[in-house]
Order: structure tokens, then C-alpha cells, then sequence
């Protein structure tokens, strides 16, 4: 009776606070902080760092990965002494190793297990600066769901993209991998690439890892690996934009970058890894280091050993240490030596823990390893059209003289010739996952499925994309002469660009450009086809060949897709994301550059430009035709001024003046004229792509709020200034209309 006296008195008291039914239910991060909480509460100082401890099997991607599980492992396994692998792949095989973890461990905490699934896991999508051409957010977001998908499927549950660096240097091999030179559209990507592997973190989906934090992309000399040294507004306002974008998105966990900025390492700098990323932007996930990061400090000068560099990195705030052991080896005797606080180390921890949360692994471990679902999920026919659907958004038209395209179905024979015309291998391109050469339709099988009896395909390899020998032209020539048209396809090897594979020269390698030379004696139409990873010179192509198609590397139905493109099926729409230099001298150039003091005049000596060069590039950023033609006129703005709370609304009519239907990429840039630092001479801020009949006209109209117009000012706050505006809007960075407004107090 007393018992159930006080139990009614405790009832009351409750509900006069508010506690009764009524009671608050406490938010889903609370409820995951506290079973976060209550996991950490069961682990010894080892078991902590056992799981910021990460594994890999085998080196590097493709379907050489190990799939053997070695002593060692499992018994570290047992031990707690990892709490990830990568390079771990299948259903059966990511069983095996979380069935050791959660049945012999002594806490039974899952594993998670990451991959490179770049732009595919089997089903190869284009590279992705070749998505990022697109122009189309909702296209890349649509190829990262796929890549979950197939990827989730095959027990993987964390893909280390997508790699936002922004690079303005096309001799860094890299620029493969991310969204080409401008934040903005580098932005929207990142945020659309998140979006995509995440979605509501269901089992088919997986977390995305934005990489590489902070400023790899701008390595001297474009050298993989270089020392990066730019001013703390550069990195704000151009490199880590797409970070923020990829955060905002719920990015779950980040990668720290090999490169140092001004002297300090990313993997040890506390400014990038907590004062910004966690104190300015609120990121609750983890960030892992690059391979042996943090081990590198070494090397670079920053670490005595490699004792001192887990002690820097976990103080800086790397949560994960991939493949240096610097934690699992020294934090132990770091902490003892009070060097290192535990509380640090279990607030790393609790990043770790509380994604494997999310993931669904505490409930069920095994939900990513489902054979059944792996056979049934990968390389479906739906994943297939939809990585075709990728390829032929992707390409880029660069020229196209005398209507040469689409190619005419009534040509009786076609030669197609060149190094990547029959190749399987390359038009994967880098960072290709489990991709198979044998899925892949050459561009020679996508001709032939693409014709029909009456035309003939010829095929001669002519040269090999890296080698002196010309002995192939002659059968080439041969070839050619037979033929209507030569469908050239050139280019780089898919081992070329990526992770370490910079290049001094941005030319055709080998001997390409005069095989292209030797055709053209022949006096036959030349349409050249380019597979590569980076912006290349490519100036005799451009003033000789009748036609141009940027094709990047497009996966698994690269034939299929450049088919379609040539013949018209589909009418190209691509836009650079990077601009082509004419010549590697000119790098860096890109179009969001400052106007100097001097602005380059040719017919003025004291000005900024090279005696020997124009001042422009081959082709400008945001550049690529069309098999139809577009006027832009009549550029209108709502008002002539914007106040703080207003908005402005830029118009411009856009007609389709060709003989096919076409999409467009309407792109809008401002400049802000005067600032207390200097402004970029152009800076996208807006672009839509829309679709326009033959002889079809559309107002395309664009808002700007004050908001857009902000950047990091001389007091190094991220604002906007009063002042006049120039706003542009055209077809690419350069072909534009253009008007100026006042931004007012
Ligand atoms: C690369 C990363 C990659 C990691 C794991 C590193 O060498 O820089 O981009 O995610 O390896 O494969």
C-alpha cells in the first residue's frame, strides 16, 4: 500500500512537470546519443581503440581484391582491434568477417565495411567528371543511388566518395575523379553524389565519405601528393564550398587528404578537422584519414614517428586511422603518457559508433550481406539503361563542321580507327570498382549493333595509345580510304588519370596525333572521338578534324553511347566543367580567375599574357554545341537594384534556331565589381538545362538573392558588399548577354 502511495505521489509529481503521457519523446539523437552512450560505457580504453582502427584487403580496386580472410585478421577481429575494413567485397565474403566480429568478439560490435565505389561498383557509369558534364545534379544523384544499390548489395556500407576537390590543374591526375574547376557546380554535385548513396540510409543505400578534406586539388605543379600553399580565402571561398554543400547533405563521415596547406598537414590540422569542420559547420560524423595519412606526417616533417603522428592527428580530431596503425599501435601508451586524453578518444569513438548506428548494424549486422539480394540487384537491365542514359548526357560536343553530325545512316562504309576504338578496358576509366571489361561495348560493337546490313563497319587499331610505333598506319590508311566517314577514337589510357597519375603534358600521348595527321592525307570526313580523364591540348584535332565529341570515359556502355550520340539518337548536351587549355603553358587557367592589374591585351606589352599564346583557352568552361543551334537575347532584370531582403530576377529569351530539337544549359555568372579584396572576373551562380523544340523559344529566369552574392571580405567574413553587380548569362563562361544591378544596403 505504501509502496503504491508513493508510486502515485512520483505519478503526480511528474505529471505536474509535464513527464506523464505527455511527456516530451525524446528526439532520435537522443535516443542514439544514449545507445551510443551505453555501448561506450561496456568498452576498455583497447576495445575504444580497436575501432578506430581501419583494415584494408588487398591494394587498390578491381577484381583482384583478396577475398581469403588471414589469420591475422580474424584474430584481431576477436581481439576488437578493428572496427572497419575496405577492400572487403561480396555478401558472402563481408558475412564471414562480421559473423567473427559480432559471434567471437567480446562486444560484438559490427564492422563496417567501405569501398571505392566511385562511378560504379559493376555496372561502370562514366568517370565523374564525365556525370559532372552533364550539367545535371538529378542525373548524378540518380547514378549514385544505382552505385548504392549494387554496391549495398554486395555488403559493402560506405563508398570513399565522392571526391569533391576542386581542380583548376589538368595535369593532376585527379581531376578524373571530381566535378571539374568551379565551386558552385562542384556544390551541387557533391550534394547531389550524397543525396544519391544515402538517401534515407535504408539497407539498399550507403554512406558517403567526401574527400579529400581539404585542398589536394591544388598541388603544385598539379604533382600528386604536392604541397598546397593558397590563401586561407582561397581555400573558403573556392575549395571548401563543395565540403560544406556535402555536409549540409548529411555527408556522414569526410576523408582527410595527404597534402599540407601553408605547412600543416590535413591529417593533422586541428583547424580543418574541428575548428571548421565540426565548430563552424556542426558535422556530427567521423572523418577517416587517407591511406597511411597519418603516417605520412613523418615524411612530410610534421611527425617524429609514427607514435607522434597518431598523437597529432587524434588531437586534431581524425577519428579513423586507414592502413597507418598509428592509433592501434600507439594510443595506448599515448594515453598513459597522458599525451592523448581518453575523453578525446571517446569522443571519436562515439562518431564511429553512432554511424554504425545509423546503418541499421546494431539491429541487424548482416543486413548488407544478403546473397540473394546480390545476385538479384547487380547489373540489372534497369542499372544498365540507366548508366547509358548517364554516358550520353555526358559527352561534350567540341566542334562539329559542316554538319558533319550526326553521322548519316545511309554511309554504305564507316572506318572506325584508332587506339580506344575496340578497347574494353579503357573506357572504364580509373577507380573502376568491380567492373569487368567484359561488360563493356567498344565503341566498334556499338557501331555494328547500331547499323543495319547495308552499312559496313571496318575496324584498324592504326597505333597504341603510349608507344612510338607507327608500323599500324599504313593498314589504318588502307582502311580510311575505303571508307565514307572515320570515326577516330582517341584519347588517354583509363590507367592515365587517377590517384597518382599526373601528367607533364596535356598532348595526345604516343603517337596519336599524327596517326590523325596520316588520316587526314586521306581527304575523308575525320570525326574524332576522345576518351579521357582531364582536359587535353588538342589544337591540331581542333583545326583540322571535322568534328569533336568529348566522351570522357563512359563505363560499360561506352559504345552503345557514343553510337546514339553520333547518329543522333540523342543530341549532345554536355558542358565542360573544366576548361582545355591550348597548351599545358597555360595552366592554371580557369574562368573564375582575378583581372590582375594589367588584364592581358594583346596589343599592350605590359600586361598580363604569354608573348606566344592567345589569351584564351582552346575552349572555355561551360562550353559544348549541340546538334542544333540556340540564339540568347533579350537579357532582362526586374530591377536595377537588390536590397538585403529582396530578390532580383535575371530573364533572358532562348530559341532554338537549328534543325533538331535540343537541350540547352542556360548559365548564369556575376562579377562583383569593386569588394574590399579583389572578385573573380566571372562566377557561376545559377544554370538550368532545359529542352527547346525545333524553332521553340523559352524565358528562362533566374533569382539572386543578396545571400549568393556573399564571400569571404577583408575582415574574413562571409558576406556581401554593396556595390554594382555585372550579371551575364550565355552558353558558356564566355558567349554571354549581359546587365548590371546595385546591391543597396
Ligand atoms: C586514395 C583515396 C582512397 C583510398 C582508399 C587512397 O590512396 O587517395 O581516394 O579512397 O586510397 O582506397
Amino acid at each position: 500500500m505504501k509502496k503504491l502511495a508513493s508510486f502515485l505521489f512520483v505519478l503526480i509529481i511528474l505529471s505536474l512537470f509535464g513527464f506523464s503521457s505527455n511527456t516530451p519523446k525524446k528526439s532520435e539523437d537522443e535516443t542514439l546519443s544514449e545507445r551510443v552512450d551505453s555501448v561506450l560505457s561496456l568498452m576498455s580504453l583497447e576495445d575504444k581503440i580497436g575501432q578506430l582502427n581501419q583494415l584494408s584487403f588487398g591494394i587498390g580496386w578491381g577484381p583482384t581484391i583478396k577475398v581469403a580472410v588471414p589469420d591475422e585478421y580474424k584474430e584481431l577481429i576477436r581481439q576488437g582491434k578493428v572496427g572497419s575494413f575496405l577492400n572487403a567485397v561480396g555478401a558472402e565474403f563481408t558475412y564471414e568477417l562480421q559473423k567473427i566480429a559480432v559471434n567471437e568478439s567480446n562486444l560484438k560490435i559490427p564492422l563496417i565495411f567501405g569501398l571505392d565505389v566511385i562511378h560504379g561498383f559493376k555496372t561502370i557509369f562514366p568517370v565523374p567528371i564525365g556525370e559532372v558534364a552533364t550539367w545535371q545534379p538529378e542525373i548524378v544523384e540518380m547514378s549514385a543511388h544505382y552505385q548504392a544499390l549494387e554496391a549495398a548489395s554486395a555488403g559493402i556500407h560506405w563508398t570513399f566518395s565522392p571526391m569533391v576537390d576542386i581542380a583548376r590543374d589538368p595535369r593532376w591526375g585527379r581531376i578524373m575523379e571530381g566535378s571539374g574547376e568551379d565551386p558552385y557546380l562542384g556544390s551541387l554535385m557533391a550534394a547531389a553524389r550524397v543525396r544519391g548513396y544515402q538517401e534515407n540510409l535504408s539497407d539498399l543505400n550507403i554512406i558517403a565519405c567526401a574527400k579529400h578534406y581539404a585542398g589536394y586539388g591544388g598541388a603544385e605543379g598539379g604533382r600528386d601528393y604536392n604541397t598546397v600553399d593558397f590563401s586561407e580565402r582561397t581555400l573558403r571561398d573556392v575549395y571548401l564550398p563543395p565540403f560544406k554543400s556535402a555536409v549540409d547533405a548529411g555527408a556522414l563521415t569526410l576523408m582527410a587528404s595527404f597534402n599540407e596547406i601553408g605547412g600543416i598537414p590535413s591529417s593533422g590540422s586541428k583547424y580543418l578537422l574541428t575548428d571548421i569542420l565540426r565548430d563552424e559547420w556542426g558535422f556530427k560524423g567521423f572523418v577517416v584519414s587517407d591511406w597511411g595519412s597519418i603516417g605520412e606526417m613523418i615524411y612530410h616533417g610534421f611527425a617524429s614517428d609514427l607514435k607522434h603522428a597518431g598523437q597529432i592527428s587524434l588531437n586534431a580530431g581524425l577519428d579513423m586511422d586507414m592502413e597507418s596503425r598509428a592509433y592501434i599501435t600507439h594510443l595506448k601508451e599515448l594515453v598513459d603518457e597522458g599525451k592523448v586524453d581518453e575523453d578525446v578518444i571517446d569522443e571519436s569513438v562515439k562518431r564511429i559508433l553512432r554511424v554504425k548506428f545509423l546503418l541499421g548494424l546494431f539491429d541487424d549486422p548482416f543486413r548488407y550481406c544478403k546473397k540473394e539480394r546480390e545476385q538479384k540487384n547487380i547489373m540489372t537491365e534497369e542499372i544498365k539503361i540507366a548508366a547509358l542514359e548517364v554516358a550520353r548526357r555526358s559527352m561534350v560536343l567540341l566542334k562539329n563542321e559542316k554538319n558533319i553530325l550526326p553521322l548519316k545512316k545511309t554511309y554504305k562504309k564507316i572506318a572506325v580507327i584508332g587506339p580506344l576504338a575496340n578497347s574494353e578496358t579503357h573506357p572504364l576509366g580509373g577507380w573502376s570498382a568491380m567492373g569487368d571489361s567484359a561488360d563493356v561495348t567498344t565503341v566498334v560493337e556499338g557501331f555494328k549493333k547500331y547499323v543495319d546490313k547495308k552499312t559496313e563497319i571496318l575496324y584498324s587499331e592504326g597505333c597504341k595509345i603510349d608507344d612510338n610505333s607507327t608500323k599500324g598506319f599504313s593498314d589504318a590508311a588502307k582502311v580510311a580510304k575505303k571508307a565514307d566517314v572515320i570515326v577516330l577514337c582517341l584519347g588517354e589510357g583509363r590507367d592515365m588519370s587517377g590517384e597518382a597519375w599526373s601528367r607533364s603534358s596535356l598532348d595526345l600521348p604516343g603517337k596519336q596525333e599524327d596517326l590523325a595527321k596520316e588520316l587526314y592525307k586521306t581527304g575523308k570526313p575525320i570525326v574524332v572521338v576522345l576518351m579521357n580523364g582531364r582536359p587535353l591540348s588538342i589544337n591540331w584535332l581542333n583545326e583540322n578534324v571535322h568534328a569533336i565529341l568529348e566522351a570522357w570515359f563512359p563505363g560499360v556502355t561506352a559504345g552503345d553511347a557514343i553510337a546514339k550520340v553520333l547518329f543522333g539518337d540523342y543530341n549532345p548536351s554536355g558542358k565542360l566543367p573544366a576548361t582545355f587549355p591550348r597548351t599545358v603553358g597555360q595552366v592554371p587557367i580557369y574562368y573564375n580567375h582575378k583581372n590582375t592589374g594589367r588584364p592581358g591585351d594583346l596589343k599592350n606589352h605590359y600586361t598580363s599574357k604569354y608573348l606566344d599564346l592567345p589569351l584564351t583557352p582552346l575552349y572555355p568552361f561551360g562550353y559544348g554545341l549541340s546538334y542544333t543551334t540556340f540564339n540568347f537575347d533579350n537579357i532582362k532584370l526586374s530591377s536595377n537594384k537588390l536590397s538585403n531582403e529582396d530578390s532580383l530576377i535575371v530573364s533572358v529569351t532562348v530559341k532554338n534556331t537549328g534543325n533538331y530539337d535540343g537541350e540547352e544549359v542556360v548559365q548564369l555568372y556575376v562579377q562583383d565589381l569593386v569588394g574590399s579584396v579583389t572578385r573573380p572576373v566571372k562566377e557561376l551562380k545559377g544554370f538550368k538545362k532545359i529542352m527547346l523544340k525545333r524553332g521553340e523559344e523559352k524565358t528562362v529566369q533566374f533569382t539572386i538573392h543578396e545571400k549568393d552574392l556573399r564571400f569571404t571580405a577583408a575582415d574574413m567574413k562571409f558576406k556581401s558588399e554593396p556595390g554594382m553587380f555585372k550579371v551575364f548569362v550565355g552558353n558558356n563562361s564566355v558567349d554571354v548577354l549581359d546587365s548590371q544591378f546595385e546591391l543597396t544596403e
